[in-house]
C-alpha cells in the first residue's frame, strides 16, 4: 500500500507505508508546469532512498507499485534580494538543461523585486505559501516538507542579509526556515553576493567562515563593476560557474554522471 501527499501547488508524493525509514515505494510529480527536464538521461532509483512518512489518505491507490520506480533529483534554488536575483530565470533554465534534475524555488520577499514569476518555468514557493498550507495539525508544514524533498539546496543570490541570519540561526521566513532545518548531509551551495563595502566589512568573512564551518559549499562572488556604480569584489558568479558547481556536487553525490 502507498499513500498520496500533494501540496497547493501540485506536487504529490506517495510514501511508504512505513515510516520507519524504510525505501520509498514510488515517489511521482504531476501537475507541474512542464520543463525541459522531463526528458532525464539519469535517474535516482528509488529503492535507495529513504523517507519518512508524510501525510496520508489510506488505502489510496499507488500509481506504480513497483519496488523500485526512478525519479529525478530534487534541486532547490534559494533566492534573496541581491540585484543578483535578475538571473534566477537564467538560472533555473541551465539548470534544467542537466538531465534528470526536477527543480523548485523558494524566495525571500525582497528578491520578488527582481524577477517576474512568469519567467521562472517552475513550482515557486513564498512565505505566504507557509501560511496559507498550514491551518490545522495535519496540514503539512512547508519548510520541513521541502528540506526533505530536495537532494541539494543552491542559494544564489545570497545577499548579505540572508548571510548574517543564516549564519546566527535566524529563521525568519520561508527560505531561512528551510536553511535552518537543513539536513547537514546532503549538500548546500551559497553564492554570496553583495555591494563591494558589504562584501569588505570584517563581518562578512565571518558569517561565511560560519557557513563553510557547517560543511556548506561557497561558489565566490567575482570582482565586476557592480549595478551601484563600485567596481570590487561582491558580484555574485556567473551563472555557468554556478550551474558547472552544481554538477560537480552531484556528480560527488551520485546524482549524475560526468558528461
Ligand atoms: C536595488 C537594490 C539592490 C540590492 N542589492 C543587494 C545585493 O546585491 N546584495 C545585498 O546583500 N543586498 C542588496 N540589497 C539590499 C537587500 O535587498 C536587503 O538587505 C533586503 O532586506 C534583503 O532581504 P532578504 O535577505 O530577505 O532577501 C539591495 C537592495 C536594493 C533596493
Amino acid at each position: 500500500m502507498c499513500f498520496l501527499w500533494g501540496w497547493r501547488h501540485g506536487s504529490c508524493t506517495a510514501l511508504a507505508e512505513d515510516p520507519s525509514s524504510v525505501p520509498i515505494a514510488c515517489v511521482y510529480t504531476h501537475v507541474r508546469k512542464p520543463t525541459t527536464a522531463q526528458n532525464s538521461n539519469f535517474q535516482i532509483l528509488l529503492s535507495s532512498q529513504k523517507a519518512t512518512r508524510s501525510r496520508m489518505e489510506p488505502e489510496a491507490p499507488c500509481p506504480a507499485s513497483i519496488p523500485s520506480v526512478e525519479r529525478k533529483f530534487h534541486v532547490l534554488v534559494g533566492v534573496t534580494g541581491s540585484v543578483a536575483a535578475l538571473k534566477l530565470p537564467l538560472l533555473v533554465s541551465k539548470l534544467l538543461d542537466i538531465p534528470g534534475l526536477e527543480v523548485t524555488v523558494v524566495t525571500t520577499e525582497r528578491a520578488k523585486h527582481f524577477y517576474s514569476p512568469q519567467d521562472v518555468p517552475v513550482t515557486l514557493y513564498s512565505d505566504a505559501d507557509e501560511w496559507e498550507m498550514w491551518k490545522r495539525r495535519s496540514d503539512p508544514v512547508l519548510h520541513i516538507d521541502l528540506r526533505r524533498w530536495a537532494d541539494l539546496m543552491v542559494v544564489a543570490p545570497l545577499d548579505a542579509n540572508t548571510l548574517g541570519k543564516v549564519a546566527s540561526g535566524i529563521c525568519d521566513n520561508l527560505l531561512t526556515c528551510v536553511i535552518r532545518a537543513w539536513d547537514l548531509n546532503k549538500p548546500l551551495l551559497f553564492c554570496p553576493a553583495m555591494n563591494t563595502a558589504m562584501w569588505e566589512h570584517p563581518l562578512t568573512a565571518q558569517q561565511v567562515g560560519q557557513l563553510k564551518a557547517f560543511g556548506y559549499v561557497e561558489i565566490p562572488c567575482v570582482s565586476k563593476k557592480l549595478v551601484c556604480g563600485d567596481q570590487g569584489l561582491g558580484a555574485m558568479a556567473e551563472v555557468e560557474i554556478i550551474v558547472a558547481k552544481v554538477k560537480d556536487v552531484l556528480f560527488q553525490h551520485g546524482g549524475i554522471q560526468q558528461s
